[in-house]
């Protein structure tokens, strides 16, 4: 990359070696729809893309943390793994307990009820929730009522007009319940619950219930609807607490980031030529992530063999695949812009104390302004874009056809005839590579990383006897055994490092004149970390994933 940044109709001159480039690359970039032939994946890690010894110093550097707990992790293990020993207490589980952990507060009391409402507006996967109105009502199987939560009628209703209802539905995991899967022998089990939750004076979120089976019309004793005074309500929680990490996991982090960036950044090299102005752009969001993805961590090897993180979820292999794929399906390029995805989830009430929402709109509204300063710097009118012809065949491949073996990304444009709708795309993919991963990302070892707090599946069935857990050696029966659960606690540790910085530009891949804009850029996440700082005093929760000074350049991890 240099100076000679050209829109291809422009370089004429060159029109012959863009073409045999890119040839090349589509080669080195070759792809294969795989997960049941819905989600592109490279068929062969290229070179360029393998992490540098930078890269992996500071992942050493990173993984040292844990040296403190060695001594109490081996003593755990020779009692749980080779003794197998069976768990009493929850902080068994805490793995690495003498290395620093995010939340320690939240680890000690994870069955407080404040720490669900948290999660769900501030942990890793705040992108469910939802509100309820007219609009967008419980659905009709959840059967709640005033007396269910034990609250007159007027209070209900008074709760509902006052739109202070949300909601968690995590139905789309039927799929996964009917298809439960086994780990060495022991049955994996998880629901696809729902939980309704009211909103504070303070505008934090309080949990009011939760039911099971979110798709089952019926609220008997087979379905109940499970309240925090309930005997049951640890049992319900960890259900909850599955579905949410299940889902984040499958849809929100591994296939609607990780995987969509993994077709954006094969699709960028292999049809942007090595001066396209677009390419110089996208650049530093598209490092490093293909040498991340290429760990095999769901689907089954050749001879049959599940990754250790595949053998968390609770359904088997086959479904677990097939359910990837339907997030990749069901994730709609257009609609999950931020604002938009906002909107349709209902969640715009400035009352809500929402982190995600606050600090991602701030990041969202810079990203789309610089986005827009440079591609109007290039594109000086829409004609310019449609004679693109590099652009053209990006979103071609992007968004045609996975039938004409296409990447299939749904709703992705497949013709650009304007830079406004090119500045919403280009902003898109930069936010998911940027603050949205962040988000998603980074608050896992918080969260997952002591595995009684959320377990990817629950390990005894929902209905048994609750006088069975109503102790703490009762409850850590539903979490998982050894191996699994220390899988859960390494991954979220090791992966909790970064290696680059939201803003971080090469400025000389540019001419001189584009430069001001790349400057502006980092003020104004300068500026964004300011205001993120300031609103931190004040804010019940501190939330820090997506202050530009935490954040990424790109999927690193
Ligand atoms: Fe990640």
């Amino acid at each position: 990359m240099n100076k000679s940044l050209r829109l291809p109709q422009f370089d004429t001159e060159n029109t012959q070696s863009r073409k045999s480039y890119l040839k090349e690359m589509q080669k080195i970039y070759a792809y294969t729809l795989t997960y049941d032939g819905i989600i592109a994946t490279v068929n062969t890690l290229p070179e360029r893309e393998k992490t540098t010894l930078g890269y992996k110093a500071k992942s050493l550097l990173h993984l040292a943390g844990v040296l403190p707990s060695l001594p109490s992790f081996l003593l755990n293990r020779l009692k749980f793994k080779t003794f197998k020993k069976t768990y009493t207490k929850y902080d068994d589980y805490f793995f690495y307990n003498k290395s620093s952990f995010p939340n320690p507060e939240m680890r000690e009391n994870f069955l407080d009820n404040k720490y669900l409402g948290y999660q769900r507006v501030a942990g890793m996967n705040p992108v469910v929730l939802e509100g309820v109105n007219d609009k967008n009502p419980l659905p009709s199987t959840f059967k709640v009522s005033a007396n269910s939560l034990n609250i007159t009628d007027k209070e209900f209703k008074s709760a509902f007009k006052d739109n202070r209802f949300y909601m968690t539905n995590y139905s789309m995991l039927k799929p996964l319940f009917e298809n439960p899967g086994e780990v060495e022998g022991v049955r994996k089990y998880i629901m696809p619950a729902i939980a309704l939750y009211t909103m504070e004076d303070d505008g934090t979120l309080k949990i009011l219930a939760i039911q099971l089976d979110a798709t089952k019309e019926t609220n008997d004793d087979t379905n109940p609807i499970i309240t925090p005074a309930n005997e049951r309500w640890n049992m319900a929680r960890t259900y909850i607490q599955a579905a949410d990490g299940t889902h984040q996991e499958l849809w929100t982090h591994a296939t609607r980031i990780h995987y969509v960036l993994e077709s954006i950044i094969m699709g960028s090299w292999r049809q942007l030529g090595k001066n396209h102005p677009l390419l110089a752009l996208l650049k530093p969001h598209l490092k490093f992530t293909l040498s991340v993805n290429v760990n095999p961590l769901f689907e089954k090897s050749p001879d049959g063999t599940i990754p250790s993180f595949g053998k968390m979820f609770g359904c088997d292999n086959e479904t677990l695949v097939a359910f990837m794929g339907e997030g990749m399906k069901s994730y709609s390029f257009k609609n999950f812009i931020l604002p938009v995805e906002l909107e349709r989830r209902h969640v715009t009430d400035p009352r809500l104390l929402y982190p995600y929402r606050d600090d991602g709109l701030l990041m969202w509204e810079e990203t789309k302004r610089f986005v827009s300063e440079y591609i109007n710097a290039w594109y000086k009118t829409d004609d310019d874009v449609a004679h693109d012809f590099e652009l053209q065949n990006w979103a071609k491949e992007l968004g045609g056809s996975r039938k004409e073996n296409n990447f299939g990304l749904t709703d992705f444009p497949t013709k650009f005839n304007s830079a406004d709708e090119l500045i919403e795309i280009v902003a898109h993919i930069i936010f998911i590579a940027t603050a949205h991963h962040s988000s998603v990302h980074y608050p896992q070892y918080e969260c997952a990383g002591f595995p009684p707090n959320l377990p990817f599946s629950a390990y005894v069935p929902p209905l048994t006897d609750p006088k069975n857990y109503q102790t703490e050696e009762g409850l850590v029966k539903f979490f998982p055994p050894y191996d699994q659960a220390l899988e859960q606690a390494f991954i979220f540790y090791f992966t909790n490092f970064k290696v680059n910085r939201v803003g971080e530009f090469d400025l000389s891949s540019v001419p001189k004149e584009y430069w001001s804009i790349f400057k502006e850029h980092q003020k104004n996440l300068q500026k964004i970390h300011q205001k993120i700082t300031s609103l931190n005093k004040t804010r019940l929760y501190h939330y820090q994933y997506m202050d530009p000074n935490n954040v990424p350049n790109s999927v690193t991890v």
